[in-house]
């Protein structure tokens, strides 16, 4: 559906170049929810607007539904961008005008006769749950209604793509997830493609099927949700996965086990925990405390978190590393303790 071939985009400076998107390429599929995720300055914002050609790319092309972007008179990008909905971080609003008339403005920009608007503004404001508040003004509204209405308004001319920039960055927690919840139930009732800029972890890992990670311009790893939790493969991502997890490890429980090698496990549907963990209480010299543990579900999957704190003589504790490495998703040790008694 979005097909990306080596694409650049650089922003001319007084004094340097800034190269902010490094020949990327990129397939997203028809309903995909497609997550781009990077620290700032990445390039994920001006990737994202090259797919409705916001931005104008300096080299390659952009395809949605085979069809070249970067090929179009302004009349034909016009009309295909209507295909193309957007939502933002600030939900840019116009704050003279009432939610109704928000969406009636896009409406009207897209050729819509007037005597259809009020059917459908109705349709979009139930579906995105807001109908009591037509004739509210943007700062009547909380964050998570205003995002509601930026919704409702990307979709009024029914678009095949939806494109979303940050669009939770603004929001509480609880908010972020009823947004997510609704982008969801939009993505599948009305099969439109997602694609999702963010730089929150908890974002991708709720809402996406597929994931690139982005650092410098360039795209570092793509891959399903799930395998990048499991096994993440970019040293960025590795790096996001770590803290993510490692950082809920208090210093209380790190001094508690300053006495033995402290080891994270990561568990996906195809090891059992439990059988593991027997395992070496047989096959080695070791003992083996539980720390912390828990499961998580990635689309629907889980995957295991485990710490234990391994006690022994330094070749049996070797011998158990090794075991864990060819054995299990993924093992990283958070300290090791030389035993050579
Ligand atoms: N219009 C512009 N003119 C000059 N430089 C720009 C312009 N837009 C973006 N840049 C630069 O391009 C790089 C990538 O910016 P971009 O906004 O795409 O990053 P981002 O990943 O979206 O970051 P954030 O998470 O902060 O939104 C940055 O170094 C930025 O300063
Ligand atoms: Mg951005």
């Amino acid at each position: 559906m979005i097909n990306i071939q080596r694409l650049n985009v650089s922003f001319k400076q007084k004094k340097n170049n800034i190269h902010a998107v490094k020949d990327v390429s990129l397939t997203i599929n028809e309903g995909e929810i497609f997550g781009i995720i990077g620290y700032s300055g990445a390039g994920k914002s001006t990737l994202l607007r090259c797919i409705n050609l916001l931005e104008k790319p300096t080299s390659g092309t952009v395809l949605v539904d085979r069809v070249d972007l970067t090929a179009l008179s302004k009349t034909e990008l016009r009309q295909k961008r209507s295909g193309i909905g957007m939502i933002f971080q600030q939900f840019n609003l116009i704050h003279a005008k009432t939610v109704y008339e928000n969406i009636a403005f896009n409406l009207l920009a897209a050729g819509v006769p007037q005597s259809e608007h009020r059917k459908r503004i109705e349709e979009l404001l139930e579906l995105v749950g807001l109908q009591d508040k037509q004739n509210s003004y943007p700062e009547e509204l909380s964050g998570g209604q205003k995002q509601r209405v930026g919704i409702a308004r990307a979709l009024a001319n029914n678009p095949k793509i939806l494109l979303c920039d940050e669009a939770t960055s603004a929001l509480d927690p609880d908010t972020t997830q009823q947004i997510l919840e609704l982008l969801k139930n939009i993505n599948q009732l009305l099969n439109i493609t997602i694609v999702l800029v963010t730089h929150e972890m908890e974002v991708i890992k709720s809402i996406c099927q597929r994931v690139a990670v982005m650092e410098k311009g360039e795209i570092v790893e793509v891959d399903d949700v799930y395998q990048l939790f499991a096994k993440p493969k970019s040293s960025l991502m590795k790096q996001f996965v770590a803290s993510l997890y490692q950082d809920n490890l208090p210093q209380l429980i790190l001094k508690a086990y300053q006495n033995d090698t402290l080891v994270r496990l990561v568990f996906d549907n195809s090891n059992a925990e439990q059988a593991i963990i027997d395992h070496l209480k047989e096959a080695f010299q070791v003992s083996v405390s539980i720390v912390q543990g828990k499961i998580e579900y990635i689309q629907q999957k889980p995957l295991g978190h485990l710490t234990i704190a391994l006690k022994g003589h330094h070749h049996e504790i070797e011998k158990v590393c090794d075991y864990l490495k060819r054995t299990i998703t993924r093992m990283e040790v958070i300290h090791s303790y030389e035993n050579i008694h």
